[in-house]
């Protein structure tokens, strides 16, 4: 089985060795992956802050290894701030980038020290201005482009641009700080033409408050969609940089106090194998002429994101020969438990049960949103390589 070179050559023993001990599933993170993701992103946006989406893994491991690199974090709720203040990240470091939230939850971060609070609607910057007050805001605008990005999340998120320089005015009103323009462009984001249009329509709400309202902004925030290594290949990171740091150039005559990315899948995804084991294989000739193969990882303890089977994880395994095409399921009696059914995978013919399963590229989105009891299978376990 021949793993990416980009894992620590260590990886194949310390799989072979938590085969041995562990049951699986579980998600096997080499942190040095990680670290050498970040570097490639300081390096590719020298400038920019990496605000690390602690939502894409929370893992201790990944926080203290890129809290020592010098990340900062973008947070969604209490329980992620409290996560990361056990590190002594300093709170200039730390951002409230979630535009739901709790007025408990925006008076718990502020009393911690943090001052960044994202927002995209009146009632939530009333929240911020009453429990944060003179923090700085920034607005999240929606973008179009979904359908090429792989996880989309323009559906729930964003105003329009009308909206965002509304909400900038109201907030200098406020006494809140009017920052900065944030967007996402779409998770595994495939058309990195994507982020021009975001900077452009960006652009120009910058200019229309400097111009017409002296409201002068100071910040971008380019969200994550940087992507990482699944079945459908993108360009490599340098392209989406290149052409990245050329859109900004819009910006060039504006004082840009700071530029920050929020990597999520693109720093740890390519980090994770999920290890799982092959439970049962069966023939069902009124699905399809298909073999089934049911394994001990589904959608509701790790796989979430192959739901519509949007994001197609490579996946290998030990034994070789020739391949058929399967569909891939997982462990627990609900239907939706279904990886892969249309999307092509073919895998051995030689596969038997008890056989195990690599997952490539699952560093991401696995052990976070992994059901704590569902059927009663226990929610996805990991270990670390150093
Ligand atoms: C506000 C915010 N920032 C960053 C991210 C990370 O995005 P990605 O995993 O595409 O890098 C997300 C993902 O949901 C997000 O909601």
């Amino acid at each position: 089985m021949n793993l990416p070179s980009y894992f620590k050559p260590e990886i194949k023993g310390f799989l072979k060795t938590l085969i041995k001990e562990q049951p699986t599933p579980f998600l096997v993170l080499d942190l040095s992956v990680i670290e050498k993701h970040y570097l490639e992103l300081k390096q590719g946006f020298p400038t920019a802050d990496i605000f690390y989406a602690v939502k894409a893994n929370p893992a201790d491991e990944i926080i203290d290894s890129l809290t020592q690199l010098g990340a900062s974090f973008d947070l969604a709720s209490v329980n992620e701030l409290n996560k990361v203040i056990k590190y002594n990240v300093e709170t200039s470091r730390l951002a409230f980038g979630n535009t739901i939230k709790k007025r408990a939850d925006i008076q718990y971060f502020y009393d911690q020290g943090v001052r960044l609070f994202v927002t995209d609607s009146e009632a939530d910057l009333l929240n911020i201005a009453q429990y944060a007050p003179n923090s700085k805001v920034y607005f999240r605008l929606s973008i179009d482009g979904a359908e090429t990005a792989d996880w989309p999340l323009s559906k729930k998120f964003g105003c329009d641009a009308q909206s965002v320089i509304e909400l900038a005015i109201k907030a200098q009103e406020l006494g809140l700080t009017p920052y900065g323009i944030s967007f996402h462009v779409g998770s595994q984001q495939r058309n990195i033409g994507s982020w021009d249009n975001a900077l452009q329509e960006t652009k120009a709400i910058f200019d229309k408050l400097a111009n017409q309202h002296q409201i002068f902004l100071k910040m971008l925030n380019l969200g994550g969609g940087l992507p990482a290594q699944y079945v459908q290949k993108t360009a490599e990171f340098t392209i989406y940089s290149e052409q990245i740091n050329a859109a900004l150039a819009l910006f060039k005559d504006y004082v840009l106090e700071q530029i920050i990315l929020e990597p999520g899948r693109s720093l740890v995804g390519n980090a994770g194998i999920l290890v799982s084991e092959i439970v049962l294989i069966s023939e069902r000739p009124h699905s399809g002429n298909k073999r089934w193969l049911y394994t001990d990882v589904g959608v509701f303890n790790g796989l979430i994101e192959t739901l519509g089977e949007s994001i197609e994880y490579p996946i290998l395994c030990e034994k070789t020969g020739h391949s058929d095409p399967v569909v891939l399921a997982g462990p627990t009696c609900d239907s939706m438990d279904i990886m892969y059914q249309n999307k092509k995978y073919d895998l051995p013919l030689s596969l038997e049960i008890g056989d195990h399963l690599y997952w490539l590229s699952t560093g991401a989105y696995t052990t976070s949103y992994s059901s704590i009891e569902f059927n009663g299978f226990s929610p996805l376990k990991y270990y670390t390589l150093d």
